[in-house]
Formats: C-alpha cells, structure tokens, sequence
C-alpha cells in the first residue's frame, strides 16, 4: 500500500494507533482513549499465549464493546500456541493479532519471545503462517530495528522478507535495536537511538507492504512528516501522558469533522463509565481513573485534580463525588499548589 495521501478521509486501520503498553493500555485505558479518538486503533498490552492457554481467558480478553477497532498483542513462540490464542483472540472479536517481536525484558527473553525473536525470523514465519491458516483476520508483527549492537540495515530488511514471505502484511516497527542485555526494558526505550530512516527504507524496499513507524514521537507535526514516508504512526508514552492529544486525532488524520470535546465532557463520561464498571463487575474508580491523570497535563491546577483522582483515602467515595471534589478548589487555591 502506498503512503496515503494526508487529509484523504482514509480507511487504513494502521494510519495512526495507540501502542500496547503492559499494565498500562488495559481495558479501562483503552475505553477512555476511544473517547477521545474514534478512529485511532487500539492494542491491548501483550497478552502471553501461556496466559492464555493456562490462565483466565477471560480476563485476558474481555473488553468494552466500545473499544473497537481493537488489535490483540501476543506474546510467544511456539505456531501450536500462537495459533490457538489468534483463533481465541478471532472468536473474541479483535480485529488483529499482532505478534511482539519486540520486548527485550529478560522475563521475556527466559521465554525466547518478543525481541529475541528477531533473530529468528524463519520461527517467527512458522508462526505467522500458523496463525494466518486458522484465522481471517489480519496477522501483524510489531518489531524493532535490529537486537543488541547489530545496525545492519540488512538484519531488519531480511527479517521483514522473510516474515512477509509467510504472510505477513504489516509490519509495526519501533525504530531502534533492543539491547538484551544490560538495559532494562524502560532504559531500552530511551538509550539506544532512534533511526527512523531504516523504517523509510523498508516503505521503499517493500512499496507494498503496510509500514508503521513507532517510537518517540510526540507531536502532530512529527506524526504528519512520518505519514509521509510510512503508512502509519503508532503512538505510546504521549498518548498516555497527554491523552487530550488524541481529541484532534480524527480531525488531523482520518479527515473527520472537527470535535467539540472537552476535558470536562471526557471525564464526565468516564465517571459514568466508572459507575457502571462498579456495578457490572465491582471495579474500584481508582483502577479507571490512573489512566486519566494525564488529562488536564499542562493547564492551572492540574496537580490538584490529579491529587484528588488518585487519592486512595477517597475510595469510599462514589466517582461522581471525587470529580465534584476535584474540581472543588478555587482558583487561587490551585495556583498555589501547583507552583509548590
Ligand atoms: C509501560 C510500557 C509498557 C509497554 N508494554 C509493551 C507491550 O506489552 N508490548 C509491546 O510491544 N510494547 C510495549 N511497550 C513499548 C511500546 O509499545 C512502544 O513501542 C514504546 O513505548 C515506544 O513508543 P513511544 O516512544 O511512542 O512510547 C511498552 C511501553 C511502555 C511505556
């Protein structure tokens, strides 16, 4: 698929989407993002295929009718395994399996997936293609740029070849190596550089092949110069930290009308949420609203607001309270605790 065109109301899932992120992209965040942005995709944090197969399906692979459109991330190995969970994750209704080939932690490393896996792309192939015999919806590989200190070009060229030979259409790349050993998983997000141009070059080495850049992109005018080298943008840290980025999504990116959310009207919504998540399954609002502090991230008074959203003595308190007492303070009052 060729770069598309910006500003074309477009309907490449991949054009822009919100990372999986362990302990982080969870339902709940999940829900609060797709208000935010309705066309934006979503993946769920990284769901192992021993999870799956020897724990709880359900509590893997429950979510919110509302979250669509929804990619399920796996963690694994083996082509028995992964094409069982992608068959699991079809009968859900998620509409992808997406494969990580690109976490370094050494948990993950003891179980010889995500990153490690990069410098096994015929196993990696074995299990695309497993996957792709058993289910009818697409099979996505999210990866880096290369493992440890290899830099060649070639490694990650061959890795998608090869993988793309299997099936595999899409490729989501974050734009630098994993260093398995020395760095922890968080430091192998910000230590080893990023080279965007190797993403390019896989665009036009593989003109038909759906490219996604990820990785330290912060701004609407970086993601709009990357469109114009790839087909799509995967966005994670921003997203969580300044979720209100994603009000302009639709209208940036997918050619949508332009949206009159606010910051109120989100959290009002979610205070509904939080009501019904209470009384459906018991869910306490603090497991929702961690995953909102980010929302008034910049304007007066925002520590205060997010003091009282995350204030564990207030959990007695039904949602609608805790919004009422965060927004209680006066104005003056805010000013003073923020500059604190
Ligand atoms: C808290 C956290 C958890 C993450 N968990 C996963 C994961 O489960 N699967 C995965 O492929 N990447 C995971 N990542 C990596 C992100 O998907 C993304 O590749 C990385 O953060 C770089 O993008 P960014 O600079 O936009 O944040 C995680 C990142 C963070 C910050």
């Amino acid at each position: 698929m060729p770069a598309l065109k910006e500003n074309t109301v477009n309907s490449n899932p991949w054009r822009l989407s919100v990372a999986p992120m362990m302990d982080w992209s969870d339902k709940h965040c999940r829900y609060f993002h797709r208000l935010l942005s309705r066309h934006a995709l979503l993946y769920t944090e990284m769901v192992t295929t021993g999870a799956l197969i020897h724990g709880d399906v359900a509590r893997h692979l429950d979510f919110n009718a509302e979250e669509h459109p929804l990619a399920l991330q796996l963690g694994g190995s083996e082509s028995a395994d992964l094409a069982r969970c992608a068959v699991l994750g079809q009968q859900w209704g998620y509409e992808e399996i997406n494969l990580n080939c690109g976490c370094p932690s050494e948990r993950v490393q003891r179980g010889a997936f995500g990153a490690c896996l990069m410098a096994e792309p015929d196993l990696v192939a074995d299990g695309v293609k497993a996957m792709l015999d058993v289910v009818d919806i697409p099979v996505t590989v999210k990866h880096r740029i290369g493992i440890d200190k290899n830099e060649s070009y070639a490694f990650v060229r061959d890795f998608v070849g090869t993988v793309n030979r299997a099936g595999c259409e899409v490729f989501i790349v974050h734009a630098r190596n994993a260093w398995l050993k020395g760095l922890s998983p968080k430091e192998n997000r910000e230590v080893p550089p990023l080279r965007y141009e190797l993403v390019h070059q896989l665009k036009r080495d593989f003109p038909n092949i759906t490219i996604a850049v990820n990785g330290g992109l912060t701004t609407t005018s970086q993601v709009h110069e990357q469109l114009q080298q790839v087909d799509g943008v995967m966005i994670g840290r921003e997203a969580y930290h300044q979720p209100f980025w994603l009000a302009s999504w639709d209208h940036e990116f997918f050619g949508a009308a332009e949206n009159d959310l606010t910051r109120e009207s989100i959290e009002q919504q979610m205070v509904l949420y939080m009501q019904r998540e209470a009384l459906l399954h018991g869910t306490p609002w603090s497991s929702i609203a961690r995953h909102m502090l980010g929302l008034r991230h910049g304007l007066a008074g925002s520590r205060r607001w997010r003091q009282v959203w995350s204030d564990h003595k207030l959990k007695g308190l039904p949602a609608s309270e805790v919004m009422a007492l965060a927004h209680a303070l006066p104005a003056t009052e805010d000013s003073l605790a923020d500059v604190a």
